[in-house]
């Protein structure tokens, strides 16, 4: 039976007479009497070598589907390889023609490889992102699992902003609808929304099984042509009920990214990352496996530094960097806010908490600060900033009594003003539930979203987050 290269390489040394393989050729080399093929499943970076005759090397050409058997024997160049495939048969399986083939073993850039996302997870370095995708999603599984939480899913289709930022994209029309006409919201007699957030839910969910979380893809029509943004991404978000003090939460979260990290320096897929060159790079980057193993030690390292708001306001007035933006309390910060927070604050590139954020930049939902100092109105939140990526992380506690919430929608504008006892359940519209949750047995909670593919990104060390997600979907571009 065919077997996955990572586990012929991994055997090392044996030898094995009859030996079968599936995949895909990635370059052959042709020489008088005999011919090298390099073999790639997917499930290892590092390919396998191949040796055949020029007979059997005829039909072989770059991006050909193979199956190939043969005997494992140490190679002659054993600093190249330990091992090579003396091929005894071979099958192919589905053939490439080389002249229209668009993965050439040259440097692609990356905007050309976006154009192509169907074939370029066939690249040594996009499948190995494919497959620590992978092995990050069961590591947090395994881990929040033994730590007591229920795994949920949540709603894709919504009737609710969450953010209340105005960036969603509208569902419910159940046809094409042609060019300049609108979406009317028919099929489910009123607009309704792709998801910018779970927490919602997830907070409801929370106050049935307790501590709850979700990996669930969120869309924003947020018109920001970034290395960091994407019009869809995962979340990863977490619910916690009983919880009165936020520093359970920001442990949960730097626990929950360290569970992440770890592995890395131990796994088959953590070296592999290492030994990647960057794809950005047309010159191989010498310090890469430098530069990221010292990412993952700033993580490993802890506890992160908390602190908030107002300090890194006050932080950001006292530097002498030239911002492009002023820093002023009041408003959010900047991506160059950040990472000059993140740069100054943090401890040996550990990332950093920023917390108690001013009321009148954050959503509806967010409980005033407990042990509020400041004169000014703060809530009881936190962003994790990353070095280089900025925000990784958005949490709060929720504001879970009745009577503050609905003054809090009249504030933002959710639900008419005038006294609470004369709101009625129309006026409350699409949040009825959510305040319902209020009505019986609420309880002190909080949660956040971790922003799953800029975590990865970083963690991978590689450049733009359209990278990291195997089809990628941003402003003006859907392909595929
Ligand atoms: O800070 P955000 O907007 O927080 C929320 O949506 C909360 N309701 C989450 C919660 O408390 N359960 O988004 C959370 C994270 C951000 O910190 C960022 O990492 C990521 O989601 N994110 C994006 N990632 C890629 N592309 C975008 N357009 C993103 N917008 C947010
Ligand atoms: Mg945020």
């Amino acid at each position: 039976l065919p077997v996955p290269i990572a586990h012929i390489l991994d055997k090392g040394p044996a030898d094995a007479e009859d030996v079968v393989i599936n995949g895909f050729v990635r370059s052959i080399r042709n020489q008088k009497q005999r011919s090298f093929a390099s073999i790639g499943d997917g499930s290892s970076l590092e390919p396998l070598q191949a040796l055949l005759t020029p007979e059997q090397a005829q039909s072989l050409t770059a991006g050909t589907a193979v199956r190939l058997s043969g005997a494992w024997k140490p190679s002659p160049n054993p600093k190249a390889q330990s091992h090579e495939l003396h091929v005894t048969g071979v099958d192919v399986i589905g053939a490439a023609d080389p002249t229209t083939f668009p993965l050439q073993k040259k440097y692609q850039t990356p905007e050309y490889l976006r154009t192509i996302p169907h074939l370029r997870t066939r690249l040594p370095f996009n499948s190995t992102l494919l497959r620590f995708r992978s092995a990050c999603i069961a590591e947090i599984t395994l881990a929040l699992s033994r730590d007591g939480y229920t795994q949920t899913h949540t709603p894709i289709i919504t009737s609710s902003d969450c953010e209340g930022a105005g960036e969603v994209f509208n569902v419910g029309s159940t046809h094409k609808a042609p060019v300049g006409e609108n979406d009317d919201g028919s099929f489910f007699r009123s607009p309704k929304y792709l998801t910018v957030s779970s927490q919602l839910h997830l907070e409801a969910l929370a106050q049935s099984v307790g501590n709850v979380w979700t990996l669930s893809p969120t869309f924003r029509a947020e018109k920001s042509d970034t290395a960091r943004h994407l019009s869809e991404f995962y979340m990863l978000e977490i619910e916690m009920s009983f919880v009165e003090d936020m520093n359970v939460v920001m442990d949960a979260a730097e626990k929950l990214i360290q569970c992440m990290t770890r592995p890395l320096l131990s796994s088959r897929v953590g070296r592999e990352i290492l030994a990647s060159k960057d794809p950005n790079n047309p010159h191989p980057d010498e310090k890469r496996p430098e530069n990221l193993r010292r990412r993952w030690e700033g993580i490993l390292s802890g506890p992160w530094p908390r602190i908030t708001y107002t300090e890194a306001i006050r932080l950001l007035q006292s530097s002498k960097r030239k911002f492009d933006h002023k820093p002023e309390w009041g408003s959010g910060l900047q991506a160059e806010h950040e990472r000059y927070i993140a740069d100054k604050v943090g401890v040996e590139g550990s990332p950093v908490f920023v917390t108690h954020y001013p009321r009148s930049i954050k959503p509806f939902y967010m409980l005033p600060a407990a042990n509020n100092n400041d004169t000014a109105e703060t809530v009881e939140c936190f962003d994790l900033l990353l070095p280089e990526v900025c925000e990784v992380v958005g949490g709060s506690m929720r504001e879970y009594r009745v009577e503050q919430l609905l003054v809090s929608m009249q504030s933002n504008g959710l639900i008419p003003p005038g006294p609470l006892s004369s709101i009625s359940d129309e006026q409350l519209g699409e949040l009825k539930w959510y305040v319902d949750l209020r009505r019986w047995g609420s309880v002190p909670h909080g949660g956040f979203g971790l922003g799953f593919d800029r975590l990865l990104g970083y963690l991978a060390g590689v450049q733009n987050i359209r990278e990291i997600v195997p089809f990628p979907r941003w402003v003006g571009r859907c392909e595929c």
